[in-house]
């Protein structure tokens, strides 16, 4: 690796959730890290919090990178203003929150102190770059780079160009973010949901007809998931199982395709998320996964994530 701070200067722009867990990753690269937040406590609670977590990774084998807990953290500085957080930096990440307006006026901002050559991504869940862009004089330098939650664990980032981003600033995101140990995918041209909640909500429109039809248990669907497709999902995606389970994709189709088409034309309208059909799926998950117990089982979740993360990270060295 590079001489940990000689790769460059990231700003990033908020500092909650996806603002530390970015500065851990750029740091962990070996990246100068400056966190920007427009509350100052938020800036020294997100440097406080870093630093634990750090340590907490190192100990469970999870720290990213060659650097030590110690050298990552001194690599990240706050700062009580964004012209000291951006200026000269080679990549800004916002992650303020996800308010059309408020993301229209964060970038207005940054582009007055970045360079020609600063790459401006936004963490936006579901905004599309040209809603808050077009009006901007740097406006080719700008893109969605969307994290996956916990980025830290789930290394995905979606990488979506407007219109008039400049495909090399998408390029060199792409190369940044791979350095960084994350894994990018470059949309040719947005859409709404981008891919990972297109791909997601097809999942949940089947699971949520299926439930609300009579078929089958909101704890059953779950399981078709975790224990079935989502094992395999873990390593290989659904066009490269397509492949593997026959001899090949063309052969796949040979065999399965008339029965996809068949199947699918079976699936009927997108479903409605009100009414009886709400109240049945909530009242299951709410028996199954009480409302007071929710921090429990996001702390059970995170630690299996965790580990997943780790045997995917054992099984890459292979
Ligand atoms: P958050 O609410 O935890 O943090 C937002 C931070 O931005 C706060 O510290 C706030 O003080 C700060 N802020 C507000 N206005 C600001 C301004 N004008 N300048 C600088 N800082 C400002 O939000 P979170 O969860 O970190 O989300 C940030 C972005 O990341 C959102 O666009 C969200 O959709 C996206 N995202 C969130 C994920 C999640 O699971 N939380 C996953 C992927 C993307």
């Amino acid at each position: 690796m590079a001489e940990p701070g000689t790769k460059g200067k990231v700003g990033i722009v908020g500092s909650g959730l996806v603002g530390k867990s970015w500065a851990m990753i750029f740091a962990g690269a070996g990246y100068e890290v400056v966190v920007y937040d427009i509350i100052p406590s938020q800036v020294s609670d997100a440097l406080t919090s870093i630093q634990s977590q750090l340590t907490d990774l190192k100990k469970s084998g999870m720290l990213r990178g060659t650097l030590s807990p110690e050298e990552q953290f001194s690599l990240i500085k706050g700062c009580s203003n964004l012209q000291e957080a951006v200026t000269d930096a080679v990549y800004v990440q916002e992650c303020v929150p996800e308010k059309l307006d408020l993301k229209a006026q964060v970038f207005k901002d940054i582009e007055q102190f970045v360079n020609d050559d600063t790459i401006m991504a936004s963490s936006t869940s579901c905004i599309t770059p040209s809603e808050f862009t077009g009006e901007l004089k740097r406006r080719s330098q700008c893109l969605v780079a969307h994290p996956v939650n916990p980025p830290y664990y789930a290394p995905l980032v979606e990488v979506v160009p407007s219109e008039w981003t400049d495909p090399s600033f998408v390029e060199r995101a792409r190369k940044i973010l791979e350095d960084v140990g994350q894994v990018p995918v470059c949309m040719k041209k947005e859409l709404p949901g981008f891919v990972l909640n297109r791909v997601q909500y097809a999942i949940i429109n089947e699971c949520w007809r299926l439930v609300t039809s009579g078929v089958i248990s909101a704890e059953d669907i779950d399981k078709v998931m975790w224990a079935g497709l989502g094992m395999r999902y873990a390593f290989i995606g659904p066009l490269e199982v397509m492949h593997l389970n026959a001899e090949g994709m063309e052969n796949y189709i040979e065999r399965y395709g008339p029965t996809i088409e068949q199947v699918s034309s079976t699936f009927g309208p997108n479903p409605s998320y009100s009414g009886a059909g709400l109240r049945e799926v909530v009242q299951q998950l709410n028996s199954r996964s009480p409302l007071d117990q929710l921090e429990e089982r996001r702390k059970w979740r995170d630690t299996r994530l965790a580990a997943l993360a780790k045997l995917k990270q054992e099984q890459d060295k292979l």
